[in-house]
């Protein structure tokens, strides 16, 4: 039902591209391959003719790409650009210089997240899936299940624009500093002692009320965020599975503004404008990488019970499905809520929130299914709380920190031999 639902709105799309639909987010965008948030989109120079790429993201100029009036350009004045023309599946993208209306040239963002080719059906493919720097990148006809046709849009951690969305609140550029009045809409989850939690900005808020404008909370200072205040967190648990990172836990978040006896919201980055909930708001951590991007993520927060999930790779929009937005925590990331334990694990996936062996569940539809099972966490490491500490950053960039910085503070790294 879903998928035909999703192929329906793909077909509308295609045909009524005259509609120029672009990313929800701001400015010059980086376009990553779904099935790796590492990867981007690379004119290989500024000259008509250079080809188009993925290489390792780095923010270059040639990696900056701007959706205006329905080309994608890049340097400025060159233009994404279908090679020769062709419609043949397998055709090669190129850049040349713009020249609206050339119809090489005309490309609109679907609200899959596909690059397609105005009228003609065909859709931007990361050529084989092959994940190598290098992979020249093709034209194919568009289809809603093919992952290598999934192009997520975001920022360098280090290069974040004022606002990344239009009717943002606050901002993404946060500093290095902590402010119990910051407007910083840029979180992190790296760790059960390193992560954000999305909450209101003034006290005694509902997170109903307030999800187009949540701020960070940190449990680390230095990155620009407020810090949770002693006595939020009551137990945490952080698992890092194949697939995603996920925190689950309790604790008092009245103390992070949320309004005694709140039940509480879903949180994600696609409200029902296509904008986030917060506006704006950008996720980020090191565990697959330094400093990526998570363009897929979940989060549920009460006055009691928070959890978190950030999702990576192909089946990134399943792991962090995010329509089941009144089934709470537990039913959607079954995983340890205790309080008293505050513990890192690695773990399996959890089956997919909704799907049940071929069938999908929706919301409101009787009966409710029960949650899937709690998948299993090896290599648990334990602390004895979270309180709010001052960020690690590493020295040899000065930029940011090592995966898993907690990891050696709980011991688990071997002495190196003298
Ligand atoms: C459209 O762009 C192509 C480059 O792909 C170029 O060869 C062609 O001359 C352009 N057409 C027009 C009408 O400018
Ligand atoms: C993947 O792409 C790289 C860069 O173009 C290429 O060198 C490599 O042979 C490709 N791998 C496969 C399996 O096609």
């Amino acid at each position: 039902m879903e998928s035909f639902l999703l192929s329906l709105g793909l077909a509308a799309l295609l045909l009524s591209g005259a509609a120029a639909q672009k990313p929800a987010y701001l400015g010059a965008l980086l376009i990553e391959p779904g099935v790796n948030n590492g990867k981007c989109l690379t004119a290989a120079s500024n000259n008509d003719g250079a080809v188009v790429t993925i290489q390792g993201c780095t923010g270059a100029d040639a990696q900056k790409w701007t959706f205006d009036g329905g080309s994608v350009k890049v340097f400025g004045n060159k233009c994404l650009d279908v090679t020769d023309g062709s419609a043949a599946d397998g055709v090669k993208l190129q850049i040349w210089t713009c020249n609206v209306p050339n119809g090489s040239q005309q490309f609109f963002y679907t609200s899959d997240y596909h690059l397609a080719w105005t009228d003609h059906g065909k859709c931007m493919d990361l050529t084989d899936g092959n994940q190598s720097d290098g992979n020249r990148i093709q034209l194919w006809a568009c289809s809603n299940t093919n992952p290598n046709q999934v192009w997520n849009t975001g920022y360098m951690a280090n290069a974040l624009p004022q606002t990344s969305e239009s009717g943002q609140s606050g901002t993404n550029i946060c500093g290095t500093g902590s402010s119990q009045t910051s407007q910083c809409q840029t979180a992190w989850i790296n760790d059960v002692d390193d992560f954000c939690l999305w909450a209101p900005p003034n006290p005694g808020s509902t997170i109903g009320d307030t999800e187009r404008e949540e701020v960070a909370w940190c449990t680390k200072s230095g990155r620009g965020a407020r810090t949770m205040p002693a006595g939020t967190l009551t137990g945490v648990h952080f698992v890092k599975t194949p697939d995603y990172v996920q925190v689950t836990g309790v604790g008092d978040f009245t103390k992070i503004n949320i309004r005694r006896g709140d039940q509480g919201g879903e949180l994600d980055p696609h409200g029902a404008d296509g904008n986030g909930n917060p506006i704006g708001g950008l996720v980020f951590g090191n565990t697959f990488g330094a400093a990526r991007q998570y363009h897929e993520w979940t989060s549920f927060i009460s006055d009691t019970e928070f959890c978190f999930r950030a999702c990576i790779g192909p089946n990134a929009a399943r792991n962090c499905q995010h329509i089941y937005d009144v089934m709470g925590c537990f039913w959607n990331m079954p995983a340890n809520y205790d309080a008293g334990t505050f513990e890192s694990c690695d773990a399996d996936d959890d089956l997919p929130m909704g799907v049940y062996g071929t069938s999908t569940w929706f919301q409101g539809v009787n009966p409710t299914p029960p949650a899937h099972p709690v998948a299993p966490s090896s290599n648990c490491r334990t602390i004895p709380t979270v309180t709010a500490s001052p960020v690690r950053r590493r020295r040899d960039n000065g930029a940011f920190e090592r995966e898993f910085s907690g990891r050696d503070a709980f011991g688990v790294f071997p002495t190196p031999a003298p």
